[in-house]
């Protein structure tokens, strides 16, 4: 029932053969850069908040080589949409009307504006996370070639610097108004553990996660996206920033983000904005302490402590923040019919919500291991019974960041 994780061997066997099938020479390079889900701190990071994703077994993969200089132009190829572009980067590179070219672009004009002048390359590249499951396909994108152009010039970037230069061509070129969290994870996990990132100074702690035998976390995809995704995410932002001046104007000018309310604070800022844009706010302050919280619940080992608070995050992100959606809600409906703190059958699970950015993708589920399969045809049953289509499941442990691969030993 359990998908199988997807191994980077595999990705890099078919990448490195598509590359010598099309250039009829083997790549020279190669890298590679996870997924990830969230499991605490939805919506903080661009509140200056603490997050704390981990990185997942999922990855995309770049191969690539100089291209021959009796070739004035370099191909870029995405072996999972089977298309290539052709391009000449001699140019002026600006954003252009061709989806995922302007990820590879966004990450050469960064390297670019920080006097990094790289070689004309030819990649292929290919990945295992699937597309617009909030899953952070896009993040583990840029950071692979970031990780790629970094050993075609011989650099080695400080991975917090990649993770800010990441972001930024995300923005500048695909004009993806995303957070730091997503390059973060990908370029600064360890294995076995979740990364607290503290994103108002991009400080970060490793906090390990728990043993394979005491825990499973299960990835459940409902394969929907829904339109107002991204028009939402941009709301949201735009509502933490009016709620932000009003706190400034008409409570303390010292505050500098959300970040800086305190559950205390709330009280006196109810009256002060429309109930909305408390709801809002409260959402963002009482995530940042389930943050610390859980954090402390993981490092004590209390799971049962742990599941409790991602249960409240969920409705929070439901009732407060508003950017849940009906599949979603179901899963962890479902999911909390086998947790005994909800009700009193002690089915395993220890807790569930939604992660990343929300309108669909997955909801994650911590659960007891002998129990996962079981869990897992609940929610299966559970959701074909309602929307007569089952949602994609599958588990994973915490891995580890961006990498360079050696292709001597290939
Ligand atoms: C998306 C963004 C992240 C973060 C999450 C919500 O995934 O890319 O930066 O804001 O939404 O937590």
């Amino acid at each position: 029932m359990i998908e199988t994780e997807s191994t980077i061997e595999i990705l890099l066997h078919s990448a490195i053969e598509a590359f010598h099938a099309r250039f009829n020479r083997p790549p020279t390079m190669a890298a590679a850069a996870p997924g990830r889900v969230n499991l605490m701190g939805e919506h903080t990071d661009y509140n200056q908040g603490y997050v704390l994703p981990i990185a997942i077994a999922h990855w995309s993969v770049v191969v690539g080589d100089i291209t021959p200089p009796q070739h004035p132009n370099s191909i870029w190829y995405s072996l999972d949409l089977g298309e290539e572009y052709e391009i000449d980067l001699a140019q002026k590179l600006k954003p252009i009307d061709h989806e995922w070219v302007n990820y590879p672009l966004g990450i050469f004009e960064e390297f670019r504006a920080h006097q990094i002048e790289l070689p004309n390359i030819d990649f292929v590249l290919t990945s295992s996370i699937p597309i617009g499951g909030g899953l952070s396909s896009s993040a583990a994108l840029n950071m692979s070639l970031a990780t790629l152009f970094e050993q075609a010039v011989g650099i080695a970037l400080d991975p917090a610097r990649k993770a800010r230069w990441c972001q930024r061509a995300e923005h500048e070129f695909p004009k993806v108004p995303c957070g730091i969290m997503d390059p973060m994870i990908s370029a600064l996990a360890v294995e076995g553990h979740a990364l607290m990132i503290d994103c108002a100074v991009n400080e970060t702690k490793l906090v390990p996660m728990p043993s394979p035998d005491q825990a499973v976390l299960l990835i459940a995809n409902t394969n929907v996206k829904h339109q107002l995704a991204s028009s939402e995410y941009t709301q949201r932002k735009e509502e933490c920033a009016q709620a932000l001046k009003i706190i400034q104007v008409d409570f303390r000018a010292d505050v500098n983000s959300l970040r800086d309310v305190t559950a205390a604070d709330l009280k006196s800022l109810r009256d002060l904005m429309d109930p909305t844009l408390f709801r809002r706010t409260m959402h963002v302050v009482n995530e940042n302490l389930r943050v610390i919280q859980s954090v402390q619940a993981l490092m004590a080992n209390d799971l049962e402590q742990f599941g409790k608070y991602m249960f409240a995050s969920h409705l929070s992100l439901r009732d407060d923040y508003e950017v849940s959606c009906r599949e979603l809600d179901t899963l962890v409906e479902l999911a909390s019919e086998f947790s005994p703190a909800i009700t009193d059958h002690d089915g395993g699970v220890y807790g569930a919500r939604m992660t990343g950015g929300g309108f669909g993708g997955c909801a994650i589920v911590l659960c007891k291991p002998e129990n996962a399969s079981a869990i897992t045809e609940h929610l299966i049953a559970g959701h074909r019974a309602i929307y007569d289509r089952a949602p994609t499941i599958f588990s994973t442990q915490a891995q580890g960041g961006a990498f360079a691969i050696d292709l001597s030993q290939e």
